[in-house]
């Protein structure tokens, strides 16, 4: 009696020792940076203990642009990745491909159409079938700061533009950088997004990046966005060049430099070097964006593949990103926001609360913009020429705004 139960506890063992081994799911993307990879390795542990292997394909590379090129080279061989960090319009275009998978089994079963905000569900579908999961919502227009950098050069936090140039002159007399910035197309392309935001409003914004209406693209105000957003580096020091974001965020935490203007995957960086929201650092609406939420969300699409086992993974995987537990657990690591908006925030620093009231009141107002420089506006193509343009200008000492504000809406027309 005693060894049919030994052998039938072996058998039951062995069979959960199979499914354990059951399927693999190999995820691309790019998080790479301290608070980044925090929250990927909370993703990695949860399918881990669900019993599957987690391959990592991490390509380096804020923004992701080189993980897309890798990407592309791995789909047209015949071997892609079951996920990917794929966002935006982005994702219609793998879909018409027809590289990605069905997940409404998955999506039904969880109700994802009741719990995700249309705003983002919209994103995720191709011609009504879900091939994508979201993970979170990151809002870009933030501006962070060190206070005790501040308070040494007797400068007030900046709230409009002109409030951040006199914020800044002090700042450099004080003999701190101003600006923490990396110079990389996105990154450029990032803080013209916050001051082309301030300056046209989030009806011009939408009018020139989502509609792509030629004359506000070559319009006064654009070439008033262009002409704050170039003054901008004079705040900036030389060794700029090629800095990864995450370099520039450390010059803010480690008081090098008094501000940055980015994403909330900033906030990652704080909250891996153990600062605190609201007393090492601050955490405000980029200059002159009150009342506004230029959004990018984080998520996964979904590769056909033929192994039913993996193919399990697969699915379990889009399940586990849309579980309470994941959603805290990744977010508070990675500076964002859960993308339930139904979701408990009392576990979330003090910026992460703020963001999702103003992600929720700007869905009522007209304040809530998809983000461009991430790829949540317009097509990759259109983005591409949007990024070149700006990031041309940027690093000329005497460009011409007039002229750039021309050259803007024929580089958009020309990728239509
Ligand atoms: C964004 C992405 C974020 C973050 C950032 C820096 O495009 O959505 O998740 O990783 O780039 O790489």
């Amino acid at each position: 009696m005693k060894l049919i139960r030994h052998l039938m506890v072996a058998i039951a063992l062995c069979v959960a020792g199979s499914s354990a081994q059951a399927g693999e799911v190999e995820v691309l993307h790019w998080w790479t940076s301290g608070g980044e990879a925090k929250a990927a390795a909370a993703l990695k542990q949860m399918m881990e203990d669900q019993g599957h292997t987690w391959k990592d394909f991490a390509v380096a590379g804020g923004g992701g642009e080189a993980a897309m090129t890798v990407l592309k080279t791995r789909a047209v061989s015949g071997n892609p990745p079951a996920a990917a960090q794929i966002k935006g319009l982005d994702i219609q275009e793998w879909a018409k491909l027809g590289f990605l998978t069905s997940l409404d089994d998955v999506a039904d079963k969880a109700n994802w159409d009741s719990m995700l905000p249309p705003v983002v569900s919209k994103v995720m579908k191709y011609e009504g079938h879900y091939v994508a999961v979201p993970i979170n919502v990151h809002r870009v227009n933030w501006l962070w700061v060190n206070p005790a950098v501040f308070k040494k050069a007797g400068a007030e936090v900046p709230t409009t533009l002109d409030e951040f140039f006199a914020a800044a002159d002090k700042l450099k007399a004080a003999g701190v950088v101003p600006l923490a910035h990396g110079g990389q197309a996105w990154q450029d392309a990032t803080l013209f997004e916050a001051v082309a935001l301030a300056v046209l409003g989030p009806k011009d914004y939408t009018a020139a990046f989502v509609e792509h209406d030629m004359d506000v693209l070559s319009g006064p105000k654009m070439v008033e966005a262009l002409t704050k957003f170039h003054r901008m580096r004079d705040y900036i020091d030389p060794n700029s060049v090629g800095r990864d974001w995450n370099v520039a965020t450390k010059m803010v935490i480690n008081g090098d430099a008094a501000m940055q203007i980015m994403g909330d995957w900033a906030k990652g960086e704080f909250t891996a070097a153990d600062k605190v929201a609201g007393k090492d650092y601050l955490c405000v609406p980029a200059p002159g964006t009150q009342g506004t939420f230029t959004f990018n969300i984080d998520s996964l699409a979904m590769f056909k593949l033929n192994d039913e086992e993996n193919e399990k993974a697969q699915k379990d995987l889009a399940r586990t990103i849309l579980e309470p537990e994941f959603q805290t657990l990744f977010n508070t690591a990675k500076g964002s926001i859960p993308v339930r908006t139904d979701m408990d925030m009392s576990n979330f620093d003090a910026c992460a609360q703020k963001s999702m009231e103003a992600f929720k009141s700007t869905a009522d107002t007209g304040g809530l913009v998809p983000s461009f420089a991430h790829g949540l506006a317009t097509t990759s193509a259109v983005q591409g020429q949007i990024f070149d343009v700006i990031t041309n200008f940027f690093n000329q000492k005497d460009a011409d705004p007039k002229a750039t504000a021309k050259s803007l809406a024929s580089a958009v027309q020309s990728a239509l």
